[in-house]
């Protein structure tokens, strides 16, 4: 069989940051592969790199020095404009906070990332339905953010990380803030999207989570260690 090209490849990666007179390796010459449509979840503790790692995949944050290469992309050689195209094309975002619009409708939230798309208002408000729909919120387009319970809410956020049809879908803690029977309902949305074809990157801090991946990666003090599922 050939090799297949890695949906994320990342050499050599450090991240420093500089405090005072101290510096701070958040990322400690990682180097990783990613095959397309692969379930990996990272875990560690506190500190120890997780988001640093995720926002640099996602090319909401640079390495320091290294290489970050994403759906053929090579991050580095990105300008501004040209990474924020790149978010907006190939990677889904799922954040722990949910960063939803509270006062705004669930199909406005999830129609905002389409606004740098080129398509037209109304096909944009059709992808989001859609994407709703995906998730189980069809009955509940009309409400806002605020009206909808935690388990609801981390749906509308997977919907939006859906819009753009990604390639990846990134989530920083998914299921933090969920009771367990409705983070599992979220896992097993998750699952399915991984069955479609979207690589899948977990950020957690739960065990039982982190085992349902085919990788596991393991980060302390910048530096990763990987288990085989
Ligand atoms: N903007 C920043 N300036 C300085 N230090 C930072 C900055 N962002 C992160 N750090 C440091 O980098 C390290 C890694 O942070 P990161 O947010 O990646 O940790 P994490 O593994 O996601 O932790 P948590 O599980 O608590 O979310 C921490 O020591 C943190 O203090
Ligand atoms: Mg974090």
């Amino acid at each position: 069989m050939p090799i297949p090209t890695p949906v994320i490849e990342l050499r050599g990666v450090t991240k420093t940051y500089k405090l005072g007179g101290e510096t701070l390796n958040a990322l400690d010459n990682v180097s990783l592969v990613i095959q397309p449509g692969d379930y990996v979840t990272l875990t560690g503790p506190s500190g120890s790199g997780k988001s640093t790692l995720a926002n640099i995949i996602g090319g909401l944050d640079q390495p320091t020095s290294g290489t970050v290469i994403v759906d053929g992309n090579d991050l580095s050689q990105l300008r501004d404009a040209q990474l924020s195209e790149y978010r907006n094309h190939h990677i889904g975002f799922v954040f722990q906070s949910f960063n939803l619009q509270g006062n705004n409708t669930i199909v406005e939230n999830v129609m905002l990332p389409l606004v740098f798309s080129k398509v037209g208002r109304k096909a944009r408000k059709a992808r989001a339905i859609e994407c709703l729909q995906a998730v189980g919120l069809g009955d509940h387009l009309k409400h806002t953010a605020n009206q909808l319970s935690g388990g609801q809410r981390q749906r509308v956020a997977i919907a939006r990380a859906l819009a753009v049809r990604p390639s990846i879908i990134i989530a920083d803690e998914p299921t933090g803030n969920l009771d367990s029977a409705k983070g599992k309902e979220i896992m097993a949305l998750i699952n399915d999207l991984n069955t479609q074809g979207i690589t899948i990157l977990i950020i957690t801090h739960d065990q039982e989570v982190a085992r349902k991946a085919k990788h596991m990666i393991e980060i302390r003090d910048g530096k990763l260690s990987e288990h085989g599922a």
